[in-house]
């Protein structure tokens, strides 16, 4: 039996939304989560040090055994993924598989709009690179994309500052920001995997008619959709429903404040990439 955990990676806890989500819809799988707490954020790194990161982190969940994994943080996606798969991969081993968040949003992002108008919250790397506009278009080519970087709120989960008025203040002033520059944007899509734990202060900030799409649903059905149809991949992942937690930062800290956002009690273990 295959002893091969389904690797996801994320600059710090946000790919604990995706990890979650992929737990309720996926559960036989064996996940190995890594968090590179102690660079977070990526949001604001050049090019070449997200992709020299993400590699790295590839590469060590490799190293633990993984053939697939999931690059549950749109920065990485955004600035690595694309040369991961077609120049690091076909050396390290053909075999593996990476996988990023933004292809499988973008899909689906324009069935959720009535008015053909979407807003995309990301960070600063994600918005810069166009990643979303370009992809929106290959599958929805009338939708409107309006972007809007959000610089702080990836801070605001790393060091717990969620329930603090700077927090409230900046969420809003984003928001507005956004939707103040598009009258019509009926859909938000949460594009950077940390926002969903500020979900409800997003929420309190956002018309009700407006709806909030998190990607944590999205990302599973779109793996579930992937094993189905790659027999080979699907084949070499363990399914024993383990699920390990590393982070590049202090343990204890992970341990709790991941703890609060995935729920039920996590004991990670050190990751040295
Ligand atoms: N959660 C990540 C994303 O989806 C990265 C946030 C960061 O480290 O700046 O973009």
């Amino acid at each position: 039996m295959s002893t091969r955990p389904i690797g996801i990676f994320d600059s710090g806890y946000g790919g604990l939304t995706i990890l979650k989500e992929l737990v309720r819809q996926l559960p036989e799988y064996d996940y190995l989560y890594l968090g590179d707490n102690a660079r977070a954020p990526y949001g604001n790194k050049d090019f070449e040090t997200v992709y020299a990161y993400t590699l790295q982190a590839v590469q060590w969940l490799f190293d633990q055994g993984c053939s697939l994994v999931i690059l549950a943080c749109n920065t990485a996606s955004a600035k690595a993924l694309r040369t991961i798969q077609q120049n690091d991969l076909p050396n390290i081993d053909p075999q593996k598989r990476v996988l990023g968040v933004i292809r499988p949003s973008a899909e689906m992002i324009g069935n959720y709009s009535n008015t053909g108008h979407v807003g995309v919250l990301g960070t600063i790397g994600t918005t810069l690179s166009q990643s979303y506009p370009i992809e929106i278009a290959k599958f929805f080519p009338a939708i409107k994309v309006t972007q809007e970087a959000c610089p702080e709120w990836v801070a605001i989960v790393e060091n717990n500052t969620i329930d603090t008025p700077y927090a409230n203040t900046i969420i809003q002033k984003h928001i507005s920001a956004i939707l103040k520059e598009d009258l019509q944007i009926d859909t938000l899509l949460l594009a950077c995997t940390h926002y969903p734990l500020l979900i409800e202060k997003i929420q309190e900030h956002t018309p009700i008619n407006i709806k909030i799409i998190s990607q944590g649903s999205i990302v599973a059905k779109s793996l579930k959709d992937y094993l189905a149809r790659h027999a080979s991949i699907e084949s070499k992942c363990a399914k024993n429903g383990n699920r390990r937690f590393f982070t590049t930062g202090d343990v204890q800290d992970f341990n709790s404040h991941a703890s609060v956002f995935f729920g039920g009690e996590l004991h990670a273990e050190k990751a040295i990439l």
